[in-house]
Formats: structure tokens, sequence, C-alpha cells
């Protein structure tokens, strides 16, 4: 029997970029049917950073929500996941912490596996408010995703944070035990410390995520956990929207069912809604799939919830959520929509023009251009250290 363990999701907030491409603009610049685009991968736009936005600014702007409604008295730790780090030994989470003011009796750190290490903060997390639960856990999901310009992999870029503050007796969703776990040592998707843009071998990838899925859900049924029937929707990783349905067809077909294309929208159709415009936000994305449901489904309350998250390499966890009678009333839907819609969308020349900026490694002082409107901002690059500005 699947157990509740009482603690969880209090609150769930996003944030993404000042920019947008949308995927007519990269089409009609590289030549290619835009069905592919839209139909093929399930993708019409994606998040661009400003020079002056980062994983810092982004996961500030997606905490700051959460602290204004909650306040810091009950965080005690912060958790930044990340494959996007910008330093090799300070946390980024630190940097967050200064910009919203959290208090000094706190410990930060930053966690890496490609895309799975959100989950691997929000289990952490549990097991803390487990041992006390008077304390909550602040962790933040924040990526920018890159590849070279004109290779396959650039279509699946894009950017956002996610922050979600887990405690007992949680306004959203409990989490459950057992977990479905499954780790294989593969290179799909890497990125070696002196590259900016990751290395990809896509169709391998897809293959790799695909094995995760089985491997994962042999190790959750083998644990006791839900059958597929008693879920009422499944949150993927969404590297590409299409990559749920096909991870959730391969799900199916593992249990024995047939593909139904209308079974499969049923289980994942309300999870692509951010993802689809926002691009692959690697840590971040399987919660925002987690913030589509809820702020488009009818009333979920008490309903389970699967959540697979991959991260290449490969990592991976299947595990459900029960989601909490009167979530919607903590919903932040006008918030999520208002960080999607205020985008402004950049032409292709001012994209590749972003996407080829990288700061000088002389430590020079570097000021950026000025060029988000956000809370926060990443001001400079000053001998050698990130200059962060609070508007
Ligand atoms: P590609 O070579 O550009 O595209 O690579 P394709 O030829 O495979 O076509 C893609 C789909 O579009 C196919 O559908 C085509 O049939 C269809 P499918 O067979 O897959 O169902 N198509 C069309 N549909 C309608 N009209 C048309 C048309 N033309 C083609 N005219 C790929 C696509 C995703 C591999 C590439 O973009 C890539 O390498 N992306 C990066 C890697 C990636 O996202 N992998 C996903 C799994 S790994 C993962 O999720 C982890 C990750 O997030 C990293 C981490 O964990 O940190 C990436």
């Amino acid at each position: 029997m699947p157990r509740d363990l009482a603690a969880g999701m209090h609150d769930l907030s996003f944030a993404t970029t000042e920019f947008v491409l949308p995927h007519t603009v990269l089409a009609e610049h590289n030549g290619t049917d835009i069905a592919k685009y839209h139909v093929g991968i399930g993708q019409r736009s994606m998040s661009v950073a400003a020079a002056d936005e980062d994983i810092v600014t982004l996961g500030a702007a997606a905490a700051a929500p959460v602290i204004a409604r909650h306040g810091a008295d009950r965080i005690r730790t912060v958790v930044f996941a990340t494959e996007s780090s910008v330093d090799q030994a300070k946390s980024a989470g630190v940097y967050v912490h200064s910009l919203l003011g959290l208090p000094t009796a706190t410990r930060v750190v930053e966690l890496k596996q490609a895309c799975y290490a959100a989950t691997a903060g929000l289990q952490f997390a549990l097991g803390l408010v487990h041992r006390d639960p008077a304390q909550q856990v602040l962790v933040i999901a924040s990526d920018i995703s890159k590849y070279e310009a004109d290779s396959p992999g650039e279509a699946t870029q894009g950017a956002a944070a996610v922050a979600m503050l887990i405690g007992s007796d949680p306004a959203l969703m409990r989490v459950e035990e057992p977990s479905g776990l499954f780790t294989a040592d593969v290179m799909d998707f890497w990125r070696p410390n002196y590259r900016d843009a990751a290395l990809v071998d896509g169709q391998e990838s897809v293959t790799a995520y695909l094995q995760a899925v089985a491997g994962t859900w042999k190790d959750y049924t083998e644990r006791g956990g839900h059958p597929l029937e008693e879920f009422a929707a499944f949150c993927y990783h969404q590297p590409f929207t299409k990559m749920a349905r096909k991870a959730h067809r391969h799900l199916l077909n593992t249990c024995g069912y047939d593909t139904d294309e209308e079974r499969i929208t049923r289980a994942v159709g309300q999870t692509t809604a951010y993802n689809e415009v926002v691009g692959n936000s690697y840590t971040a994305s399987v919660y925002l799939a987690l913030a589509a449901l809820l702020d488009q489904a009818d009333d979920l309350g008490g309903r389970s919830v699967g959540f697979l998250s991959y991260g290449s390499g490969s990592v991976a966890e299947f595990f459900a959520g029960t989601v909490v009678p009167g979530y919607r009333e903590h919903l932040r839907t006008g918030a999520h929509r208002e960080a999607v819609d205020r985008r402004r969308p950049l032409d292709h020349a001012a994209y590749r023009a972003l996407h080829a900026r990288s700061f000088p490694a002389d430590g020079g002082d570097h000021p950026t251009p000025e060029q988000t409107t956000g809370p926060f901002r990443l001001a400079a690059l000053r001998g050698h250290k990130r200059v962060y500005e609070r508007r």
C-alpha cells in the first residue's frame, strides 16, 4: 500500500525569462516545416534569457512570491537544483539567499544530476521535514537550456525556474512513499566543464528516457505503488512536450495496454501548456507540468498524480502525490500566465546575439546591458565576481 508522508508541497511558483523566440522564427530561418516543431516535437516557442538574466535571477524571481506569502521564519534549508551552474564551488542558492534577505541561520546547497536534481531536492527536503515537522525547505529548480546553434537540439532550448515550499501539512500536494528508482550509466546528454552548450545524442536520449520510464515503473510497482488506473494524470519531464506522450505510450505498453491516443491525452494533455511555450527548463520542467495541471484541471482534490522525473546520464524516479482538497485557493494561476505572456518576442538576429554571448574570463569589469524589467538582474561580472541587483 502506498503510504502518505503527511508532508509535501505547500506552495509552487515559477518564473521565466524576459524574452521569447517563437518557433515560427526559427523555422523561417532554417527552412524547417513548422509542423515539425508544432506537431512533431510539440513546441511553439522557447524562453530566452536576457544578457542580465541567469539561473540566479530566475530562481530569485520564482522564490520571491513564496517568501512574500509565507515569510522565511520556518525555512532552515534552501536546495538549489540546476545543471546550468554558474560556479563550480559556490552554490547559486547563496546568491538567492542574499537577494531574498533570508536569515543567516539557513543551510544552502546546490544539487546536480541533469534534469533530475530537483526531485532529489524534493525527496531530501521531505526527509528534513520528517525529522522536524516545524521546518520548511525551499527547493528551487532553475535552468537555462542551451544547445549549439543550427543543431537538432536548438529547437528544444528554453529556460525557467520553479520554487517549491516543502513542509508538513501542505496546502497543494502530499507526497507518498514508495518511489520507483532507476540509474544507468549512459552517454545520452552531457556537458563537460569546458563547454557552454550541451552535447547530445538525440535518438539515444529518447531511448534512454523510455528505458528509465519502464525501469522506474517496475521498481515502483514491486514496492507496492498504485496501479496505473488510480492516477488522475501524469507529470513527465518534458524536454519537448511530445516526449510526455511518447513516455506515457511506453508506460501503457509496458503495462500491457494498447496505445490509445485519447487515453494518452487524458493522462498528460493538461500538463503541457507551460512547457510547450517555455521549452526545456531541465530541472524545472516536471514541476512546470504540475503547475500547468493544477492551473487548468477541474478539481483534483483527493486524486493521485504520477510524476516521472528523468535526468540524462541517467537517473530517474517515479513517485505519486495526492492533491490536497482546497488546493485551488492557493494556486498562482494569474501570475504564471503573466510570467509567460509578459515575455518580449525576439527576431532571429537578436536571439543569435544572445545565444553567442559569454563573459570574458579576464577578470575585468564587464557590466551587462540593462535588458530585463523583472525584480532581479545580473549587473556585471567584476573581478571574476557576479554582481546582482534587486530593483
Ligand atoms: P530531430 O532529428 O530534429 O527530429 O531530433 P526528428 O527527425 O527525430 O523528428 C522529430 C519528430 O518530428 C518525429 O516524430 C518526426 O516524425 C516529426 P516522432 O517520430 O518522434 O514521433 N516530424 C514531423 N511532424 C510533422 N510534420 C513534419 C515533421 N517532420 C518531422 N513536417 C530531437 C529531435 C528531440 C532528438 C532533437 O531536438 C534533440 O536532440 N533534442 C535534445 C535532446 C532531447 O531533448 N532529448 C529528449 C530525451 S532526454 C531528456 O529528456 C533529458 C534532457 O532534458 C537533459 C537532461 O536530463 O538534463 C534533454
